[in-house]
Order: C-alpha cells, then sequence, then structure tokens
C-alpha cells in the first residue's frame, strides 16, 4: 500500500509522512531530500551529481559523506526547486523512487507523488497551510529570519508551481488537508481513518 503525502514548503509533509509511517508500521520515503541531494552536489561541483544515495527512512549519503544535515540549508532549497524543475533530472530520481516503493507498504511525500511517481497510490493527500504559517513553522525550526523565510518560501513555492514538468499540484482524487492551526496528531488521525477506510 502506498499513502501519498503532497504539498508546499512548510505545509507539514515530513513531520506528518513520518508520525503516519510510524503509526501504521510503513516505510517513509522523503522524495525531497532526493532532489535537496542533487543540489548539495551540483553547489559543490561534484562530478557525477545524480550519484546520491538514499535510504529508506534514513540518511542521505553522498561520494561517501553523510550529508543528511547539509541538504537542509536554504540556499540547497533554492537550488534543489532549479534543478527539480529539469526533466533529466525529474526522470532519473523518479525512476528510482518507483523502484524504491515498487514493494511493501510506504508513506512517500514530496510534490509529484500522487500526480506523477505513483498516480495509483491507494491514498493521497494534499497538505496545505496559509503561507504565513508555513514560513513561521521553518522560521522557528531553522532559527531563520520570518521575513527571510517568507519572500524565499514564496519564490520556491512560485518557481515549484509553474514549472513545466511536474508542477506543484494536487492530483484530482487527493483528499485537500489544510494544517493551519492544527497540531500533527490531528492531521496524523485523519490521515489514519483514510487509510483505515480503504484498507
Ligand atoms: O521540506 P520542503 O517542503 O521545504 O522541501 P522538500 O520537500 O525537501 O523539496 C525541496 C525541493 O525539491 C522542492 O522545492 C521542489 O522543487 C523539489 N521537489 C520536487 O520537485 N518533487 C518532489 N517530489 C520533491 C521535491
Amino acid at each position: 500500500m502506498l499513502i501519498a503525502i503532497d504539498g508546499p514548503a512548510g505545509a507539514g509533509k515530513s513531520t506528518v509522512a513520518r508520525a503516519v509511517a510510524d503509526a501504521l508500521g510503513f516505510t517513509y520515503l522523503d522524495s525531497g531530500a532526493m532532489y535537496r541531494c542533487v543540489a548539495l552536489a551540483e553547489l559543490r561541483g561534484v562530478e557525477d551529481p545524480l550519484g546520491c544515495e538514499i535510504e529508506l527512512g534514513g540518511r542521505v549519503t553522498l561520494d561517501g559523506e553523510d550529508v543528511t544535515e547539509a541538504i537542509r540549508a536554504p540556499q540547497v532549497s533554492a537550488r534543489a526547486s532549479q534543478v527539480a524543475a529539469r526533466p533529466e533530472v525529474r526522470g532519473h530520481l523518479v525512476e528510482l523512487q518507483r523502484e524504491m516503493i515498487g514493494n511493501g507498504d510506504y508513506v512517500a511525500e514530496g510534490r509529484d507523488i500522487g500526480t506523477v511517481v505513483a498516480p495509483d497510490a491507494e491514498v493521497k493527500v494534499f497538505l496545505t497551510a496559509s503561507p504565513q504559517e508555513r514560513a513561521q513553522r521553518r522560521a522557528e525550526q531553522t532559527g531563520a529570519d520570518l521575513a527571510r523565510v517568507l519572500a524565499e518560501q514564496l519564490e520556491r513555492d512560485e518557481r515549484d508551481e509553474t514549472r513545466e514538468h511536474s508542477p506543484l499540484q494536487a492530483a484530482p482524487d487527493a483528499l485537500r488537508v489544510d494544517t493551519t492551526g492544527r497540531s500533527v496528531d490531528e492531521v496524523v488521525a485523519e490521515i489514519a481513518r483514510l487509510v483505515q477506510a480503504v484498507r
């Protein structure tokens, strides 16, 4: 079984997807980490930027170095949404993602899981929250300046939503869940109920 969770930056995808995976005993796939790793590789001038290794539910490695934390830097976020617009990058990563989730039970999160990677996912959720709240969460997580986070987030959302290949959009059959002002537990419980209903 596959639960696809898509949505913009800061909507709560990672926290919610991890919690849903833990609650149901599913494996978690963070597809954004793959785009982030390619971005970091390019920023570092690595010879083969597509050679990142990502463990399901775990660490990200680039040329043998653990870059799980390094890929979260703001300049990597911005570069990730640029590399993610390129069809050769998407083609490669989507193929890897399909292989990874081919067998077993998964919660996969990203921008195009329910639309492109796995259009036949049994459960699809599109997580949103107000831009202000999304930026506030990210600023609290990272300690960065709120106005700056908001500006960078707007730019990244705009790029992700308007790109030609696999733009960020909700699958027509996705349940839209607005997490503004709601606790993680509430949202996780709502998704768990949805999963029980289709099981
Ligand atoms: O954690 P956050 O939502 O800020 O970002 P992320 O999920 O780690 O994704 C980083 C960037 O990778 C996004 O801004 C997208 O441009 C890109 N991405 C994508 O295009 N498709 C995915 N399935 C996942 C991420």
